[in-house]
């Protein structure tokens, strides 16, 4: 009896009492490793990160220092436009709609037309003589593209152009500036 009694003391821990009979050892501690080396990896990539110089590169991008170029190219011959008349276009992406607008003999303004509140379309108003917004009643400036009223807090931005035997060119996009 107090044999019996040993020999089954001798089964302890039971299976069922065993906690750690699932884990096997070797690999738990290679998968520790790993996992604490990932960590660290991670946190090295994180605090490399934080340190680039963001703000720098986004204050030169805000502020036009960014070197961007854009394609050259021909919106309309000048006469092919009256005084006080606009015409649509693409620039300088083929979704990049744009105005170009006819101010005077040798006046011409030109903006992106996607209105800086919710991106609706601006239009030119000649009755008017200004850039029209109808979503909020945004208007803007033609001759600055900056907002004169409504909901839009910044300008369009504005197609610069060049004037060449006759014909207007788009040559880029001013950048926005605070
Ligand atoms: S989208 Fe132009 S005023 Fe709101």
């Amino acid at each position: 009896m107090g044999e019996d009694i040993k020999r089954n003391n001798d089964k302890i821990p039971f299976d069922e009492n065993n906690y750690t009979h699932n884990i096997r050892k070797a690999g738990e501690r290679r998968l520790d490793r790993r996992g604490f080396m990932k960590t660290m990896v991670g946190a090295a990539g994180i605090f490399a990160v934080s340190t680039m110089p963001w703000g720098a590169i986004a204050v030169k991008e805000l502020t036009g220092l960014g070197s961007k170029s854009h394609p050259k190219q021909k919106l309309a011959n000048a006469n092919d436009l009256k005084i006080g008349e606009a015409i649509e276009f693409a620039y300088p992406g083929e979704h990049d709609a744009a105005l170009l607008v006819r101010l005077g003999e040798n006046e011409f303004k030109a903006y992106q037309n996607a209105c800086t509140h919710l991106k609706c379309p601006v239009f030119w108003s000649k009755e008017e003589g200004r850039l029209v917004c109808p979503c909020h009643h945004g208007f803007f400036d033609v001759k600055t593209g900056k907002p004169t009223a409504g909901p839009p807090q910044r300008p369009l931005p504005e197609v610069v152009l060049s004037k060449e035997q006759g014909a207007i060119y788009a040559t880029g996009v001013k950048r926005y500036e605070t």
